[in-house]
């Protein structure tokens, strides 16, 4: 499957966001340049397009929603990264369509590999029977949908990458250490004393990266991008060591999260109560050393915090 200049052209969903983004950051910079990065984006001349045309990337506008314009988008292309973001929109079934376009243009473009982002469809596992239905046919409607979007890649060259939980939630979306009434740091979470498989979102691409080297061998296999499953308190051990402060873990009940009213907290209480409940299978799902096999370089939470611990801080964060 070579092309032009025998690189393989590999089209990236998402380039411009974490997953996709961190595919094409991470081919750009190969010493080797065995792949040729197609970017694709809505806002081609959008600051994060426009950075991805500079290190060497072609620009192709295609919408999720929009099947033609895949299609068109995938023209040509040996390989192609999937990945759909569920929180732009907080739709399952509107995410479950664009899962199913992407398939489509896959198979229509006769590509020889994809790299489908995907999660688990929760619904097929009986530790998901008590969670409260939402969406009115899903249980962890950002999980489910990928999961039931799996059967339309089923008859492609798929490899399905399940991403773990980034680390850089605790920055980005409020899920991180926040001080309590004493100024105490508190991390606060329903994880029923389970393991979290967390990693940083730059690996994520990176993986994928050694998914498309290896190739037709990595067809039909599912691969965590995961740098390192711990429970609270090993987390908040780490966290109060990397900010020199101490960091309590707080669990709280998941109905209790769900009510916290934040838009997804309900679908994110569901997600905490069933990986809880699965804890054996998700953890094994996402075991770190079958992400270093293809990524030997993925980082663990020590390792992560070390160059994000400041960003983490409220007080610096609010300054
Ligand atoms: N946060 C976590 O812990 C976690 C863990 C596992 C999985 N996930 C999943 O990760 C997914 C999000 O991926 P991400 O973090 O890489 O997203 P992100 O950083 O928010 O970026 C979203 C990307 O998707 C593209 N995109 C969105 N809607 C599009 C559309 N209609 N047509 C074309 N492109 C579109 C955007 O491109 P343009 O705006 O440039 O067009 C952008 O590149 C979610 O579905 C989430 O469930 C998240």
């Amino acid at each position: 499957m070579e092309s032009i200049m025998n690189k393989q052209i590999i089209a990236v969903v998402g380039a411009t966001g974490a997953q996709g983004g961190g595919l094409a950051r991470a081919m750009l910079s190969e010493a080797s340049a065995e792949f040729s990065v197609r970017a694709i984006t809505r806002r081609p001349d959008g600051a994060k397009a426009v950075r991805l045309r500079e290190l060497g990337a072609e620009i192709a506008v295609a919408d999720l929603d929009d099947a033609a314009s895949l299609r068109r988008a995938f023209e040509g292309a040996d390989g192609v990264f999937c990945v759909t973001n569920f929180w732009e929109h907080g739709s399952a079934d509107r995410e479950l369509v664009q899962a199913r376009n992407l398939a489509n243009a896959a198979r229509a473009c006769k590509v020889s590999h994809v790299v489908w982002s995907t999660l688990e469809d929760t619904r097929e596992s009986a530790a998901s029977a008590g969670l409260p239905t939402l969406e009115g046919r899903y249980k962890v409607p950002h999980f489910d949908a990928k999961g039931e979007a799996d059967r339309s890649f089923a008859d492609l060259p798929t490899t399905y990458l399940l991403a773990a939980f980034y680390w850089e939630n605790f920055i980005h979306f409020g899920l991180g250490p926040k001080p309590d009434a004493s100024g105490e740091l508190s991390l606060t979470l329903p994880l029923g004393g389970a393991k979290l498989p967390g990693v940083a979102a730059e690996d994520i691409g990176r993986s994928a990266l050694g998914v498309f080297r290896n190739g037709k061998y990595e067809v039909g296999r599912r691969i965590p991008a995961c740098g390192d499953q711990l429970t609270g308190p090993e987390m908040c051990d780490a966290l109060s060591r990397a900010l020199q402060r101490r960091v309590r873990y707080h669990e709280i009940a998941p109905a209790a999260f769900r009510a916290l009213g934040f838009p997804g907290a309900d679908d994110l209480g569901n997600m905490f109560e069933y990986q809880a409940a699965s804890e054996t299978e998700f953890c094994a799902a996402r075991s770190p050393a079958l992400t270093r096999r293809l990524h030997s370089d993925v980082l663990n939470f020590a390792s992560w915090l070390r160059s994000n611990k400041t960003a983490l801080l409220p007080s610096e964060r609010a300054a």
